[in-house]
């Protein structure tokens, strides 16, 4: 069901968007922007489209454990993680995604709190 997400919503072409829109909010978010700020802005973007790919069901998905090894170090608190989700749901909401597509996005970033979050737990 995921994978027809990224499909139904113009795959890359249109993700690239996605993924402006995204990067800007996540580096005007107090919350988000410190967790970028000695990341090269090239990363960033890969990011970005790595993560909106995979969470949309595309070609670009990470397993669990490749997730958790990427984040380990990071410092990643619920509050966190939940800015990085509103703001993903803002984002995908603001680019056309029905409520119920939104949702189902959520739901895959969630779903994999407990691999990304390190702090707090
Ligand atoms: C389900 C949620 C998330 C997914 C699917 C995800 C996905 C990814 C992926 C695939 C990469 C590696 C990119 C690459 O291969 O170059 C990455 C890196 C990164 N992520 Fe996430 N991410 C998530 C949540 C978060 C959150 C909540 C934060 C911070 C608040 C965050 C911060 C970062 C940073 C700073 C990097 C770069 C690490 C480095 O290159 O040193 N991510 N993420």
């Amino acid at each position: 069901m995921a994978r027809s997400l990224f499909d139904k919503y113009g795959g890359f072409a249109n993700i690239s968007k996605v993924v402006m829109a995204f990067y800007d909010k996540a580096l005007d978010s107090d919350i988000l922007g410190p967790y970028f700020e000695d990341i090269d802005m090239r990363l960033l973007i890969d990011h970005q489209t790595k993560f909106i790919a995979s969470v949309m069901g595309g070609p670009a998905s990470f397993s669990n454990d490749a997730l958790r090894q990427v984040h380990a170090d990071l410092e990643i608190d619920r509050a966190s993680f939940d800015e990085m989700s509103r703001v993903l749901g803002e984002t995908l909401a603001e680019f056309g995604l029905k409520a119920e597509d939104v949702s189902l996005v959520i739901g895959e970033i969630q779903a994999r709190a407990s691999v990304i979050i390190t702090v707090g737990v």
